[in-house]
């Protein structure tokens, strides 16, 4: 067996294969109703560094067309429609408890031009080449690698030719602390709400996207990738 340095030193974390999804697409809808009311003090203690810094990263000019996929409770939405009140806002998510946090959340910005509705990544409702920006935080993660690629697909299709796309993923440790959010998930993954950390920037690449960047940011030792991409100008849309 090939011995590796491990967070922990216990042999499941000796294994060096990409971890992958184990709850299944038809659950995480349900998973997510449940933790709805919940899911704001993890989404803050761990993750509000990196989706601030997709927040900067995607620039927001107001009178965009702009799509959030996975849009939960509304914790990046809230920040994309204060800054987008002449442009088109649109978020999506297969939760409606999630949603209904995020009405709830979008209730307080005046004036506010948006619409949240049900909706899955695999089959975005929007058309061909009309987005400025489509921004999607912490789904991957829960994705398996065999679908992400459809999923990608689907982005290309739907952004513009110079359209901008924000990625935030829990992504894989680079320290030993941060190797503690997989080492749980290998043992219960709902614990987890599902998500195990991913790396992006191949599937990215494969699919006809140019990653302009991609940092590493680490919070609570919860550790996440931040991506800004565009389409290849070469890549054909289906
Ligand atoms: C970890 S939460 C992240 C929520 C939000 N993006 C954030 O950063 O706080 C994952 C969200 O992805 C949603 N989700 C998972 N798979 C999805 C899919 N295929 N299409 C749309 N939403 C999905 C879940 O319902 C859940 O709300």
């Amino acid at each position: 067996m090939k011995m590796t340095l491990s967070c922990c030193g216990i042999s499941c974390c000796r294994n060096t294969a990409p971890l992958d999804a184990r709850v299944s697409q038809d659950e995480i809808g349900r998973v997510y109703d449940k933790i709805a009311n919940v899911y704001d003090i993890w989404g803050n203690l761990t993750e509000s560094h990196a989706r601030n810094r997709a927040i900067e990263l995607a620039a927001i000019k107001d009178g965009q067309n702009i799509l959030e996929v996975a849009v939960g409770t509304g914790l990046a939405f809230y920040e994309i429609v204060k800054r987008n009140p002449h442009g088109q806002n649109v978020g999506i998510d297969l939760s409606k408890g999630m949603l209904a946090k995020a009405q709830h959340r979008l209730a307080k910005v005046a004036g506010a031009n948006y619409s949240l509705k049900t909706g899955t990544a695999f089959d975005l409702p929007v058309q061909n080449e009309s987005l400025d920006l489509l921004v999607n935080n912490y789904m991957f993660d829960l994705i398996p690698y065999e679908k992400m690629g459809k999923i990608l697909m689907e982005f290309r299709r739907v952004l513009k030719k110079d359209g901008k796309l924000v990625l935030v993923n829990m992504t894989e440790g680079e320290t030993m602390g941060s190797k503690l959010y997989d080492f749980i998930y290998r043992l219960s993954p709902k614990t987890m709400g599902g998500c195990r950390g991913v790396r992006l920037t191949d599937k990215l690449e494969q699919q006809g996207f140019t990653i302009e960047v991609r940092e590493y940011c680490q919070q609570m030792l919860f550790p996440s990738e931040i991506i800004l991409a565009h389409k290849h100008p070469g890549a054909i849309t289906i």
